[in-house]
């Protein structure tokens, strides 16, 4: 299609499936004039039959006329499938675009791809933006959670208008904050939201123990539902316990049960997560909340161990025996709030890390602040993480942070009578009980890694540190038992 320069697009978008129509639909709706193009021509043009009415479409058939009817220099936005789809477009892409041209990937790509990428397509004199979108279809057209990354120069070309297509959050004065931040170089964005996706998992994993729980203490889904929306109005306040609320009073159209009764107890999974904790394992950041709850999925659908282990285990069967029905209530949201928090503070410690292993020097709270609306991870709780990083962006571990820990204090005796009674019970808690762990490791003075270190020695030469010098010491465990500094 040809149009004339005062008719170009602001901004391209190439991938019409789900995710691409949406943010198309989002940039035409906030007045932006839109060029689209899909691989397969017939979805374009479905697009904007459907849609058309929403604003300015400027619909092309061939790559060369969408580039063509871009104004310079251009933002091209790919939402194609990850992987080959990306690569393919790319390739595609650069002979026809000219120097200064942003193009940005908004699928969920692996933040090491998006470093080569960035690499390749700059090396052509193009700006490359790997960019994370939360906010699941839903979110794209209404406003996401948008995590760029790439040179300052092409978020100062895209970041604008990413800015205005996400959710935005009003603060307590009444200041107004997008949900879209520049993250860093290259593969920042793509790699703070594979972190999101990894809290995320865990998130959902720590409200599924709570349900169990409760449930194994016998309250009904819809009694469920009702503690899930209490906790919805205090600390816990997030998109997650919203929705847990409302797929608790679900019933089946099929057959009035409760919907959630009839649902296999086998979860899917698409990879970030496991990209989360494969990262975390390089970088060595212990994120054992996000690692349980991949590993809880996992477990879920691995069918022959469950059959086999059905049959084959004993144990207690889940059913918990509880006193004081309102106190036990209390316990386990007390417990749920912790585990959160530790396993949000694993998250952020992870983005920490690795944007200094990186070199991306990720500014911690404006993860935070753009996750506070449009992703699925929204919650109360990143407002206090924005404002404790925006206090102290060195903040070594939220879970340490001057608000938080008090509040861990009192409610760690709670969280324990959780972890004890599901373990007592038979109920699987993984997420509670690992996050606990951790928070114990992390406080002890002396930890069983002294003894872990000594064996290393003793059957490794692997030397150690003592307590009361300076320097790395080995025993003779094989002759005399003499110490020798190394
Ligand atoms: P969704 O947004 O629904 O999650 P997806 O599965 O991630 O979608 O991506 C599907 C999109 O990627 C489609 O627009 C598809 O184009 P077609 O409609 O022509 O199938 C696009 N896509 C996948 N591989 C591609 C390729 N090699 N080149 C161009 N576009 C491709």
């Amino acid at each position: 299609m040809s149009t004339s320069t005062s008719q170009l697009a602001q901004v391209g978008v190439i991938g019409m499936a789900v995710m691409g129509s949406n943010l198309a639909r989002n940039f035409a709706r906030h007045g932006y004039r839109v060029a689209v193009y899909n691989r397969t021509a017939s979805r374009t043009d479905r697009v904007v039959a459907d849609h058309g009415d929403e604003g300015t479409f400027l619909p092309a058939h061939t790559l060369a006329d969408f580039v063509a009817s871009i104004e310079r220099p251009r933002s091209i936005v790919i939402m194609v499938q990850a992987g080959k789809g990306t690569d393919a477009v790319i390739d595609e892409l650069m002979p026809l675009l000219e120097p200064g041209d942003v193009v940005m990937d908004g699928g969920n790509a692996h933040f090491r791809d998006t470093i080569r990428r960035e690499q390749e397509v700059s090396a052509k004199g193009f700006h490359f933006v790997g960019c994370g979108i939360s906010g699941g279809e839903y979110g794209a057209l209404t406003g996401p959670s948008i995590m760029p990354g790439g040179t300052p120069e092409s978020y100062r070309i895209i970041g604008p208008m990413l800015e205005d297509i996400s959710a935005h959050v009003t603060n307590a004065d009444g200041s107004v904050d997008p949900c879209c931040a520049w993250m860093g170089p290259d593969g920042a964005g793509h790699f703070v939201k594979m972190i999101h996706n990894g809290i995320e998992y865990a998130d959902m994993q720590v409200i599924g123990e709570a349900w169990m729980l409760l449930r194994g203490a016998g309250f009904s889904n819809a009694e469920c539902a009702d503690i899930f929306a209490q906790w919805n109005t205090g600390d816990l306040d997030s998109y997650l316990i919203e929705i847990t609320s409302e797929v608790l009073r679900q019933k089946d159209p099929r057959t009035g049960a409760d919907l959630v009764d009839v649902i296999k107890g086998r979860a899917g999974m698409k990879g970030t997560g496991t990209w989360t904790v494969m990262t975390a394992l390089e970088l060595g950041a212990p994120v054992s909340g996000i690692a349980e709850a991949v590993f809880a999925r996992a477990t879920s659908s691995h069918d022959d161990l469950r059959n086999l282990a059905q049959g084959a285990l004993a144990g207690p069967d889940g059913t918990v025996t509880v006193a004081d029905r309102e106190a036990f209530v209390e316990d386990v949201r007390r417990a749920l709030w912790c585990s959160k928090v530790i396993a949000y503070s694993q998250g952020f410690d992870e983005i920490r890390t690795g944007g200094k292993e990186f070199g991306w020097d990720i500014r911690v709270a404006d993860a935070a602040m753009i996750w506070r609306d449009g992703c699925i991870i929204r919650a109360k709780l990143l407002e206090r993480i924005r404002q404790e990083y925006a206090a102290d962006p060195g903040l070594v571990s939220f879970m340490c942070a001057p608000s938080v820990a008090p509040e861990l204090g009192e409610y760690q005796e709670a969280w324990r009578r959780v972890v004890a009674t599901a373990v007592t019970s038979g109920v699987g808690a993984p997420v509670f009980a690992a996050t606990l762990a951790y928070y114990d490791l992390a406080r002890a003075p002396r930890v069983n890694a002294a003894l872990t270190q000594a064996q290393r020695d003793f059957f490794g030469s692997h030397t150690y540190e003592r307590i009361d010098d300076e320097g790395r010491w080995h025993l003779d465990w094989s002759g005399d038992r003499s110490e020798s500094q190394i």
